[in-house]
């Protein structure tokens, strides 16, 4: 049981904003043992010799295996996946355990997944990607030559358009981190430049789009500019190291950096450069949002600046009071995480977090603040600012831009309630 016994030492702490917020450099110059009554652990006594030895250790433990899984004491990490749905077989998400994870890069187990027609079963001896369209030479490949082309590796996060889009319903859900905002994974995507391979088809004059079609029921389509195919999108052919999953489009998906997940088609076949978009229903009917006016904006591709508290978050229990963690994660469809700050009194009083990401372009970042809950009720924030300056907008400030029904790109500020029992809700702050 930790409760706040030493006055002198939580005095010592620097509050760095209302409600519990200290500053971290300041808390870990201190060392724990200064921050003592804080922490929760046990101290033995100071003759204490005799260590207990535990039954594991006094046996063999099991042999080596050939694929990997995690401990059975670790407990449920499931994705959270929806029921099958009756109406369009195959059409569904599974999103990401946010709450659950720490870091910056997401297990492939743990990924999220949306299909519209299911996930196809596909033989990469089969498999061709085409390009065609607007080039000097069409192209024929199989997956065994691309594995012969110069290869790149990068660390990326994926968002899907619709995530988070439960936060535009008019009464807050009493949800999790991951029923809100796990459609959001982070991986080293290794593949491909489309660079490479459209230079060798040679661009002809005109084009100016380029048109991707994945080889799954849903034949999913979409179009993006030239540009950005050739400033640094690539085909995909593992991810975290291992060959892309069936569900992330093996044996190869294109992969769009920054830009709503949809676009980054899965179980790509044909490449088509042309002089306009194509319209495809995925770009037409879905993934367009829908204005005040009635009118509705098209091509809307990089995902906003966000931020999101993963611990504590929705449904969980504050079971002690004393030092927590804040932490969480950011990122940019437009660049890096420049600044995350974190409030802990519904946006009224602020602090900087540390940034413990990679501080790459168009990856996670972790951010992380110590704060004490004294048992008072709270309201935890964070607002992320990225590297093109621009800062995560409020709930509200969202809102106004769309009609009430669009569930499309929402980056909105999360607003987590404690309550003096320790319940920690989703709230509109
Ligand atoms: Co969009």
């Amino acid at each position: 049981m930790s409760e706040i016994n030493n006055q002198n030492n939580k005095e010592s702490l620097e509050r760095v904003a209302a409600n519990g917020l200290i500053n971290r450099r300041h808390l870990l110059g201190l060392g724990l043992a200064g921050a003592g009554g804080l922490i929760s652990h046990s101290v033995l006594a100071a003759d204490s010799s005799r260590v207990e030895i535990p039954a594991w250790s006094k046996m063999p433990g099991r042999d080596p295996s050939g694929y990997g899984s995690p401990s059975s004491f670790v407990g449920s990490y499931q994705r959270l996946a929806g029921a099958p749905n009756a109406v369009l077989p195959g059409s569904g998400v599974s999103r990401t355990p946010l709450h659950l994870l720490q870091g910056n890069i997401t297990p492939n187990s743990l990924h999220f997944e949306r299909h519209h027609s299911g996930i196809p079963a596909i033989d990469p001896a089969q498999h061709r990607l085409v390009i065609h369209g607007m080039v000097r030479q069409p192209l024929e490949f199989s997956y065994e030559d691309l594995l012969a082309y110069p290869m790149q590796s990068r660390i990326y996060f994926l968002e899907c358009s619709g995530n988070s889009g439960a936060n535009t319903s008019a009464t807050a859900g009493d949800s999790s981190a991951a029923a809100i905002h796990g459609l959001l994974s982070c991986s080293e995507w290794t593949g491909v430049s489309l660079a490479t391979l459209l230079d060798e088809a040679g661009i002809a004059e005109g084009a100016t789009w380029v048109t991707s079609t994945g080889a799954d029921g849903a034949s999913m389509g979409r179009s993006i500019p030239l540009n950005k195919a050739l400033r640094d999108v690539f085909i995909a052919l593992y991810q975290n190291g291992e060959p892309i999953r069936p569900e992330q489009g093996y044996p190869m998906r294109l992969f769009v950096p920054g830009w709503e997940g949809n676009v980054s088609v899965k179980w790509l076949t044909q490449i088509k450069l042309a002089d306009s978009p194509a319209n495809f229903r995925d770009e037409t009917s879905k993934y367009t949002d829908l204005l005040p006016d009635g009118k509705a904006l098209q091509f809307t591709f990089p995902m906003g600046v966000k931020s999101l508290i993963t611990s504590p978050s929705g449904q969980m229990s504050l079971r002690r009071q004393g030092l927590h963690e804040v932490s969480g994660v950011a990122w940019s469809g437009s660049g890096a995480i420049s600044r995350v700050e974190v409030s802990a009194d519904g946006g009224r009083s602020w602090a900087d977090a540390h940034l413990d990401g990679t501080g790459q372009d168009l990856a996670l970042t972790r951010f992380r603040i110590p704060w004490i809950w004294e048992g008072g009720p709270a309201v935890l924030q964070s607002r992320a600012t990225d590297s093109a300056g621009q800062v995560q907008p409020t709930r509200a400030m969202v809102l106004a831009n769309y009609d009430a029904t669009n569930r499309y790109h929402f980056n909105g500020i999360q607003s987590w309630s404690v309550s003096a029992q320790g319940e920690v809700k989703n709230v509109y702050a």
